[in-house]
């Protein structure tokens, strides 16, 4: 182990929040495309970017370009008092890319975007209950918390939350719900829905459902197919609002600007973070024209819609248009199937899931799933943990068929040297 890498490590642990969690001990020191170089000059291939944040990449010329440019000019006025051109062109290319008829809030943060978002739904609805599914992570401020239940960890000593919040198992073929067989994953879900409304819930005080298209920090989950139709069509009967939190699965991350395209759903309320501006803090909530009954001052914030940001917003968003989000579909595509013939028959693996380049190995056990995040750290392979026992793959969209076969091939190996 490094010297460098270890005397931050024991200089941080003076100084830091202990909730601060290292997976590894990777420090960085600087990026280039999908490599990442430590402060002792290690190479890695990023298989995690940030989180699924890092779009473009490490300093990508036409995301920096835009953003040096915005900083030359400005960097900071109080968007929810003076409006400005970045943020307004910016509203108008994310409002087209999803069809037209939404309003944008802008801010710094996925939790930002979720709070925001329930808010909106209650005081346009009035109602006060609101839904999400086991396994959710919608962030850890004390709405967005309330809505998360992927970990208890999460939660743990920071009751009360808020009231109101009711979780609903989540239709995953690969964990199916109350003991049923995959295929029949989304309708017992459905059934559950309709009991919950005739028995315990009453449908018409729920304000909305908050949604993952794919579960994120639960472990990279896919829902059923044809899951969401149902479930849109279910809520639209009782008049409950969809609310699809897109901040891990949004920004082109699943191969479409929205995970929900490909659901074929048109959700009332959409939050965007993570990807959007390739690693710059922004959020975005986009909510139907006709919710939009917020007067002035109703919500808002000092920092959030920085114009830094959006300008990095606008670059990331040519790029995704000009090939990027194709490359999340064609080389996510690649390296998916390169993992399954490499994983195949391996002990301890028991599935490759997801779409794009939002992908997850599936391991028999959580322990096993740690060793494996670890053993391909040591092979210069940089991946994160999601939920109890997958190991997440989120990299740039700007991975390469190459780059995604050197990656696979690290991971596998270090999967196949676990024994
Ligand atoms: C689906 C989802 N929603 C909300 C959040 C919270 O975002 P942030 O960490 O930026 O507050 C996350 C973060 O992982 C997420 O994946």
């Amino acid at each position: 182990m490094s010297s460098k890498a270890q005397a931050l490590l024991k200089r941080e642990r003076k100084v830091l929040s202990t909730s601060y969690v290292r997976p590894y001990p990777f420090v960085p020191e600087r990026g280039e495309g999908v490599w990442l170089y430590d402060v002792d000059g290690n190479r890695y291939l990023d298989f995690m970017g940030g989180i699924a944040v890092n779009t473009t990449g490490y300093g990508h010329p036409k995301v920096l370009e835009a953003a040096q440019a915005q900083m030359q000019r400005f960097v900071h006025v109080c968007f929810s008092d003076f409006s400005h051109e970045p943020n307004v062109s910016l509203a108008e290319r994310l409002v087209e890319k999803l069809g037209g008829g939404y309003r944008v809030y802008f801010g710094n943060s996925g939790t930002e975007a979720v709070e925001a978002a329930i808010k909106l739904v209650r005081y346009h609805t009035r109602r006060p209950y609101l839904l999400a599914f086991t396994g959710a992570f919608h962030g850890r401020t004390f709405g967005s918390l309330s809505l998360t239940s992927s970990n208890v960890k999460y939660r743990q000593g920071f009751a009360p939350l808020l009231p109101g919040v009711v979780h609903v198992p989540y239709p995953s073929p690969s964990r199916p719900p109350f003991g049923v067989p995959p295929e029949r994953a989304g309708q017992a879900v459905l059934d559950y829905l309709e009991h919950l409304f005739k028995t315990k819930l009453p449908p018409a005080e729920v304000a909305a459902f908050f949604v993952e298209p794919i579960q994120g920090e639960g472990g990279y989950l896919l829902p059923a197919p044809g899951f969401f139709k149902d479930l849109k069509a279910l809520l639209e009967h009782h008049g409950i609002l969809l609310v699809a939190d897109e901040i891990q699965t949004g920004a082109g991350r699943t191969g479409t600007f929205l995970a929900m395209e490909q659901e074929g759903v048109q959700p009332e309320v959409v939050t965007l973070a993570k990807g959007l501006a390739s690693g710059f803090p922004l959020s975005a909530l986009l909510f139907r024209e006709e919710l939009s009954s917020w007067p002035p001052g109703a919500h808002g914030t000092t920092f959030g819609g920085n114009p830094v940001a959006a300008a990095a917003a606008m670059a990331t968003l040519d790029l995704l248009e000009e090939g990027l989000m194709e490359n999340a579909r064609e080389v996510g595509a690649f390296l998916k199937a390169k993992l399954e013939e490499l994983l195949k028959g391996v002990p301890g693996v028991v599935e490759v899931r997801g779409r794009g380049l939002m992908l997850a190995v599936a391991f028999a056990s959580g322990e096993l799933r740690d060793r494996a995040v670890n053993a391909a750290f040591e092979r210069g392979l940089l991946t994160l943990p999601a939920g109890p026992d997958a190991l997440r793959i989120a990299p740039p969209l700007i991975l390469s068929q190459e780059e995604a076969e050197e990656g696979a091939g690290r991971l596998a190996e270090a999967i196949r040297a676990l024994g």
